[in-house]
C-alpha cells in the first residue's frame, strides 16, 4: 500500500460520527464509513466538484457517489434528473440524506449498484461524473474499494461502456491522480474511441490531481 492511501484510510476509518464539510459552496454531511470529499490526504473530489458544469435541464449520472456531493451540486445547478450510484449501502444512505437536506430528493434517484448495472440501457445522460478509485491494487476490505481498483477492472468497464449511456453530445467528467497509472488510463480513453477535451491539473501533496472532460472520438 502507498503511504498516502494508508494515511487516508486511517483518517476516514477513525471517524465514528457524522460530520460536515464544505465543498463547492455546499455543506455536505459525511456518514462514518463513507468516503469524505474533503480530507488532509486527498484532493480528488474538490476539483471535480468545481469542474461540474451541469446546465439547467440536463440529465446527469454520478457514478461512485459516496456522500452524493456531485449529485447534489448537479441538482442545485438545475439538472432535471440525477441518478447517483454506488456499491456501498452506507454511501446510498448518505447520498439520500444529503439530497433530503438540500430538498432535491425528487430530482436525485439513488441506486445501489456496480458502475452502470443499476442504469437501464435506454437511460441516456448529458453528463456522467465519475470519481471511482484510481490506484491499481488488490482490494479485500470494503473500505479498500474507496481507493483501489484491482487490475483497473472498473476503469476498463467505465471507459468501455460509457458511450452507451451518453447522449450524442454528452460528456464524462472523470477524476484521476498521479497515484494511479495515467498512461494506462489515457490509452484506454483512446482505445475506446473517446477524446480528452480538457484536462485540469492541480498539484497538492506532491501528487497531480486530474479532472478529465471526455467526449466521443471523432470517428
Ligand atoms: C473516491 S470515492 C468518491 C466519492 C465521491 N464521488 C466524491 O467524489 O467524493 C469512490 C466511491 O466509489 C464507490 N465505488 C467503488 N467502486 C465502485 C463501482 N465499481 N461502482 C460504483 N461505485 C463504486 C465507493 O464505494 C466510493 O463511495
Amino acid at each position: 500500500m502507498m503511504t498516502n492511501t494508508d494515511d487516508l484510510l486511517e483518517y476516514v476509518l477513525k471517524k465514528k460520527v457524522q460530520y460536515e464539510v464544505e465543498i463547492a459552496g455546499v455543506d455536505i454531511t459525511v456518514f462514518p464509513e463513507v468516503f469524505p470529499p474533503v480530507t488532509p490526504f486527498s484532493y480528488d473530489s474538490i476539483p471535480l466538484a468545481e469542474a461540474n458544469d451541469t446546465r439547467s435541464g440536463e440529465v446527469v449520472l454520478d457514478i461512485g457517489t459516496g456522500t452524493g456531493i456531485h449529485a447534489i451540486v448537479s441538482a442545485l445547478k438545475g439538472a432535471r434528473k440525477v441518478v447517483a450510484t454506488d456499491i456501498s449501502q452506507k454511501a446510498i444512505d448518505n447520498c439520500n440524506y444529503n439530497a433530503n437536506k438540500y430538498g432535491v430528493n425528487k430530482i436525485v434517484s439513488v441506486r445501489k449498484g456496480n458502475l452502470f448495472n443499476s442504469v437501464k440501457k435506454d437511460e441516456k445522460f448529458d453528463l456522467i461524473i465519475a470519481n471511482i478509485p484510481f490506484v491499481d491494487h488488490p482490494a479485500e476490505e470494503f473500505y479498500e474499494h474507496w481507493v483501489y481498483d484491482p487490475g483497473y477492472r472498473a476503469h476498463r468497464e467505465l471507459l468501455g461502456n460509457v458511450k452507451d449511456y451518453l447522449n450524442d453530445k454528452g460528456r464524462l467528467l472523470m477524476a484521476f491522480a498521479s497515484l494511479g497509472d495515467i498512461g494506462f488510463i489515457e490509452q484506454q480513453i483512446q482505445k475506446n474511441n473517446l477524446r480528452i477535451k480538457q484536462k485540469v491539473f492541480t498539484e497538492k501533496m506532491d501528487i497531480d490531481w486530474l479532472v478529465y472532460k471526455i467526449v466521443r472520438g471523432l470517428s
